[in-house]
């Protein structure tokens, strides 16, 4: 038998991202992003959906790019402190001593422990209510050797997401 599910939660299995933002004047900062995905094939696009009111919002508003992260089951505590803590408070990623470096192609940081780094540049976004749906053209992607398989694509058999 059939019966009409919650509409918010329909999609349940988005992996769920870290997307680091950096300001103009070059602060970093992360937030755990759970509404987005994969939005172009040709030219490869994704999209981040973000809230006006995280302090994230202003900073990828402001620099026009940002970097998507895949995180490790094992990384809760990275997970945690940038889902929970706002850059409004504190410096989140000081605090828990999160390794970045500079992005090759964006100004934004990339996570170094995590086994997924997509470099995003904005090249659109949509306000579709709640959230505003940033869209960016993969730049760059970082990722762990052992986690690649044909043609240097992600084998995402080979990744354990949180
Ligand atoms: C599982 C999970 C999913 C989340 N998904 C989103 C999301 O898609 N968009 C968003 O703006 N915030 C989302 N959040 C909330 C932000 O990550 C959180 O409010 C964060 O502290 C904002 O940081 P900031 O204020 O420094 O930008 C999510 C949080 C969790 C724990």
């Amino acid at each position: 038998m059939k019966v009409e599910a919650n509409k918010v939660n329909a999609l349940v299995d988005m992996p769920k991202m870290v997307v680091s933002v950096r300001d103009n004047a070059g602060n970093d900062n992360a937030l755990v992003v759970a509404y987005g995905g994969n939005c172009s094939y040709d030219p490869p696009m994704i999209m981040v959906g973000i809230v006006p009111s995280r302090h994230s919002y202003h900073m990828i508003k402001e620099n026009g790019c940002f970097v998507a992260h895949l995180l490790d089951a094992s990384q809760t505590e990275l997970y945690e402190c940038c889902g929970q803590k706002s850059g409004k408070d504190s410096d989140k990623l000081k605090d828990y001593n999160v390794k970045m470096t500079d992005g090759k192609k964006v100004n934004a940081g990339v996570i170094e422990a995590c086994p997924v780094a997509i470099e995003c540049t904005v090249v659109d976004s949509i306000k579709t209510g709640s959230h505003e749906m940033f869209i960016g053209k993969v730049e760059y992607v970082h990722a762990d050797k052992e986690i690649l398989g044909d043609d240097d694509k992600i084998d995402m058999a080979k990744l354990n997401l949180i």
